[in-house]
């Protein structure tokens, strides 16, 4: 059995930004990852990451706290403003230092890291490093984690939390190389899993976003925290749904309908296509609804940067003129771009505080799988790789804290029984004569998602979500493989990541439902407008055998009286 004093789930920004910060303070750490760090889904990330440098000549007044003040109205007033105003505060430091560790950032004339716009941000406040800037941070971060030797145990999936109610005493997980299963013994574990958005069927997300890990941290009696709050990213390129930045928008990049025309005048004649994306996505949803889509039978509109020719595409949006070509076929240099929105982000998730503990002592979260709350009702782009460096530090720094204050008190038999239990559960699948299949729940549950817990919500559909995931949970207890070998088997992974899947996909439609207002991007159709009065609160939901327990607790109010969005 290995043991560790930290041991953190998943080897993107946040985990290796909590390692390091474990490592530097002289933790022995570990990242038990999925994939190999590099290949997490943060290398993904394209247009930035925000903080209030005043880099820009247009931006010189800019502040920490006008950043905040942009993420707490972006938010729809739902983020604690005491969290958000840590995010902006401490994001300045956190990009110095990645730019100090050699993230080789994009640059002004003058040398500075260049800013771009985007949506719903009163100044450009998002530093770069072309349209790949996930990927270069994933790596700087990964350099760091070589530095400080620590140890990654790779191609691991963490299947469930070892925990006596009181608190946590490691976890168990399957080794995908060798199909066996071993009980990781640590005093404190971090998630940084990041998100769920394979629980939909259009998604930016990787096919790791499984959000496995929050079922995890549910089952183990942690709630999750406004679930209901789903992104979806304006513009993915139709039918792969590959994500298209919002820094081609943030560059210049029209929204254009098939009658060639610049529709966000409509919606958001001030900020258009740099409107939060909760609006945009709205509005691009409302064009395609009501006849002004290309007609190509898919649902979607144009992203066209023709004019802002071949130099500046070249130099600044390299990335997204590759995956044109390689999946759509398509220079942008020379036509326009169809895209659609497409699931991209959880606002919700593992409910923590601001040092990312949750309630149960010894187990903290991180990035997107937690849920702070920054990004309230609506995250800005650009706000979430800010999250993952400040909060994965912060939790890092808390979870040696934790350690570092007492005496080890892992419990073996613990841990012992959850090793047993799940080998035990494992078993009984590789075993089963279930006629049910992967698949066949998968697709159900991602096209359910996607058609009645999407970009517009009502009652009935959300209703009919609810029972059908329901009826969902029930079919997976008969659920068999057909793959029964041990070594890299993925069948037996992805069947039992949809167990989880399907538990957080039935607490967010639950979330849903009974959130009867709209706000940031929980938009009813039946109740259209925001409700203080009675929803300016988070929803939490419990598990329980039959469903989503929920409860509700306030929003943190420091400086900003909620006040109706205009853009
Ligand atoms: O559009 C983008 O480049 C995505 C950024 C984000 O989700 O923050």
């Amino acid at each position: 059995m290995q043991k560790h004093q930290v041991l953190i789930i998943g080897g993107g920004l946040a985990g290796l930004r909590a390692a390091v910060e474990c490592a530097m303070l002289g933790v022995d750490t570990a990242v038990l990852s999925l994939l190999y760090p590099v290949r997490s889904h943060s290398g993904a990330a394209q247009g930035g990451i925000n903080a209030a440098l005043a880099n820009m000549p247009e931006c010189q007044d800019d502040s920490p706290a006008k950043h905040a003040y942009d993420t707490i109205k972006g938010a729809d007033f739902l983020a604690d403003q005491d969290s958000a105003e840590i995010l902006t505060t401490e994001g300045v430091a956190r990009i110095y230092e990645l730019e100090h560790w050699g993230v080789p950032f994009s640059r002004t004339p003058e040398g500075k890291i260049a800013q771009r716009p985007f949506g719903g941000a009163g100044y450009p406040r998002t530093c770069y490093a072309a349209d790949k800037t996930g990927l270069y941070i994933l790596h700087t971060l990964n350099e760091q984690a070589v530095k400080h030797r620590i140890k990654v145990y790779n191609e691991w999936a963490a299947l469930a939390l070892a925990s006596d109610g009181a608190r946590s005493h490691g976890i168990v997980a399957l080794n995908l190389q060798t199909g066996d299963i071993g009980a990781f013994a640590a005093d404190a574990v971090i998630f940084a899993t990041g998100g769920a958005g394979r629980i939909y069927k259009r998604t930016s997300n990787a096919m790791q976003s499984t959000g496995f890990a929050l079922a995890i941290a549910y089952r183990a009696g942690i709630p999750l925290k406004d679930m209901e709050f789903v992104q979806f990213h304006p513009t993915t390129i139709i039918g792969t749904n590959i994500l298209m930045t919002e820094g081609a928008r943030g560059e210049g990049g029209y929204l254009i309908n098939k009658d060639g025309e610049r529709f966000m005048q409509r919606y958001a004649p001030k900020a258009m296509e740099l409107a939060p994306r909760d609006i945009v996505s709205r509005s691009i949803q409302t064009e395609i609804n009501e006849g002004r889509g290309l007609p190509d039978g898919g649902g979607s509109v144009y992203l066209d940067l023709r004019h802002l020719g071949r130099e500046k595409i070249l130099e600044r949006l390299p990335g997204i003129r590759d995956i044109c070509l390689s999946f759509l076929g398509i220079d942008p240099i020379e036509k326009p771009i169809p895209i659609q929105p497409g699931q991209h982000f959880i606002m919700g998730g593992i409910d923590t505080d601001n040092d990312g503990a949750t309630i149960l002592p010894g187990v903290f979260a991180a990035g997107e799988c937690a849920c702070v709350s920054v990004h309230g009702a609506n995250r800005l782009g650009g706000n979430s790789l800010l999250e993952c460096v400040v909060m994965g530090r912060r939790a890092g720094a808390a979870a040696a804290r934790f350690v570092q204050g007492q005496a080890s008190a892992i419990n073996q038999a613990v841990l012992n029984d959850t090793l047993k239990q799940t080998i035990e559960q494992v078993d009984a699948l590789l075993k089963s004569e279930g006629k049910e299949r992967l698949v066949t729940l998968r697709n159900q549950m991602q096209e359910t998602m996607t058609d009645k817990v999407g970009i517009f919500r009502e009652e009935k559909p959300m209703a009919e979500a609810l029972a059908i995931l329901r009826e969902l949970r029930a079919r997976y207890r008969h659920i068999g493989v057909d793959a029964r070998h041990r070594k890299f088997n993925l069948d037996l992974l992805h069947t039992i990541e949809l167990g989880g899947m399907l538990d957080i996909a039935e607490a967010t439609a639950a979330s849903a439902l009974a959130r009867k207002e709209s706000r940031g991007a929980h938009a009813r159709l039946d109740f259209t407008t925001r409700d203080d009065t009675n929803w300016l609160k988070h929803t939490l939901a419990y598990f329980t055998p039959d469903g989503a327990r929920l409860d509700y607790k306030p929003v943190t109010i420091t400086r900003w009286p909620p006040e109706e969005r205009k853009y």
